[in-house]
């Protein structure tokens, strides 16, 4: 059994959890600083030891999988339930994982192409007016949102996607960061409150898929939608997935699904418009292809892939990848006990300036120049956990980039003050929204 102490770091757990909370990026940087690399961290799940190198990532993404389990409970369950894949450990993590990945790949993911085109057009020309500003995010999200709600549950009916649209936006953002980190908050103070209100949209979601899952068990041959896959799974036993489980998947897949992507989008179309060369050279790539490319002609286009690759860098909408160990496990030379909570830090790894030249700034170029490891360029985690909507969200985003760029023009609000980043809950986002102003149809491009 080892005793050596955890790595150094600062303490008095209530101010690191609010700088946690507030501001990350700062608390990392001073850590890393004061305490080198890795540094432990007292926050409400435990003393976290936290690592940003590339060696300390590759040590946790390349370990046996079976030496962690998910790091807490604490900040998902009220979103996500128990029974989510991103609450999974062990042989069950793995099953499940075999179940939920298919649709977000290959064939069946690219089926989805024409729908993400078809939705984008759709988006702009119903909610952006010539010479008006509006938030990159909202438009978004607008986006992404339907496209999820399509490719889980399969439902077309606009006025059924529109309910699952309002219901499960304030659902998620009535999860505020407050909820999020300060546990004894999360009950209902006479029915009123941030938890009360959260508990209602609750059991607003849980009624829809109340009803979803009787209008639809029995009826899942012949679909190919995820809730279809998830109805006709069977365990070894034989046994369906129960509706709390169900339920639970769902849930992780319509939260993790969209906000996270949508963010991503909404960021690479700000930095586009703040840094022209970058603009102009996107633009010459997608001439070409008219005013509105096809889905598999967008995936070929090798800037538009740097361009959202460099969003996802500049901006991780997670910052951390968390494990926690069930066996002794060292890190870097250190050994750390059983139940110690570990992050990857993905916001120090994409600011590091031996990768990443100048690392504020926003340069697709450096995604053409040279090839990232997987423990240098990481911001959908990685190794036995690593996201597994990774290539869903790419296609999208270069799908819905690519579509929005060719057909519209767009430009910066004079006199702003740059955007940042703030934490939603779990994810992180411009602060304004990326508010950004329209000018109007690209020329040859249909209105
Ligand atoms: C730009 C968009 C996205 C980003 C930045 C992102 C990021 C992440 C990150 C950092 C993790 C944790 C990985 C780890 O612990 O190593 C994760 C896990 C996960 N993501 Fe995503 N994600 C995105 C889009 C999506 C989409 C589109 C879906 C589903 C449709 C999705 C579903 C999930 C699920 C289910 C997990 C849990 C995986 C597991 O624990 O095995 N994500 N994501």
């Amino acid at each position: 059994m080892s005793t050596q102490p955890l790595p150094a770091g600062p303490r008095f757990a209530p101010l690191q959890t609010y700088r946690f909370i507030r501001k990350p990026s700062e608390l990392f940087l001073d850590c890393r600083a004061r305490y080198g690399d890795p540094f432990t961290l007292p926050l409400p799940m435990g003393n976290v030891v936290v690592t940003g190198t590339t060696e300390g990532i590759r040590e946790v993404f390349s370990a046996d999988p079976h030496l962690f389990e998910s790091i807490s409970q604490l900040p998902l369950v009220p979103v996500v339930g128990e029974n989510s894949l991103l609450l999974m450990s062990g042989q069950r993590h793995k099953r499940e994982r075999k179940l939920l990945m298919p649709p977000f790949h290959g064939e069946r993911m690219r089926a989805y192409g024409q729908l993400m085109r078809d939705l984008t057009l759709r988006a702009a020309s119903t909610s952006l007016r010539p010479g008006a500003s509006f938030r990159a995010q909202h438009l978004t999200q607008a986006i992404s949102l339907e496209i999820i709600i399509r490719a889980v549950f399969g439902i077309e009916e606009p006025e059924r996607v529109r309910r699952y649209q309002q219901v499960l936006t304030s659902y998620a953002e009535s999860y505020t960061p407050l909820l999020l980190a300060a546990v004894p908050l999360r009950r209902s103070f006479g029915g009123v409150g941030p938890w009360a209100r959260f508990q209602r949209h609750v059991a607003e979601l849980d009624t829809l898929l109340t009803e979803e899952l009787a209008t639809r068990r029995g009826h899942e041959a012949g679909h190919t939608d995820i809730l279809s896959l998830l109805l006709a799974a069977r365990d070894e036993e034989g046994q369906p997935m129960t509706d709390p489980e169900l339920k639970d998947e769902l849930r992780t897949l319509l939260i993790a699904g969209h906000e996270t992507t949508a963010i991503g989008m909404a960021w690479a179309l700000y930095h586009l418009q703040r840094e022209p060369q970058t603009l102009q050279r996107l633009l010459e790539e997608l001439a070409p292809l008219g005013p509105q490319p096809e889905p598999e002609a967008l995936m070929k286009l090798p800037y538009l892939g740097a361009v959202c690759d460099e969003a996802l860098r500049l901006h991780p909408v997670v910052i951390v990848a968390g494990r926690r160990t069930v066996a002794p496990f060292t890190l870097c030379g250190r050994e750390l006990p059983v139940g110690t909570p570990i992050m990857t830090s993905i916001w120090l790894a994409h600011r590091d300036p031996a990768t990443y030249p100048d690392p504020e700034r926003f340069r697709p170029e450096r995604f053409l120049e040279r090839k990232f490891s997987p423990f240098e360029y990481l911001p959908f985690g990685g190794g036995a956990r690593r996201c597994i909507g990774a290539a869903f969200a790419l296609y999208e985003m270069r799908v819905v980039l690519g579509t929005l760029l060719a057909a519209h023009r767009f430009s910066l609000i004079p006199d702003r003050t740059p955007e940042r980043p703030v934490r939603r809950n779990i994810t992180f986002g411009p602060a304004q929204g990326a508010e950004l102003m329209y000018q109007g149809p690209r020329q040859g491009a249909l209105a």
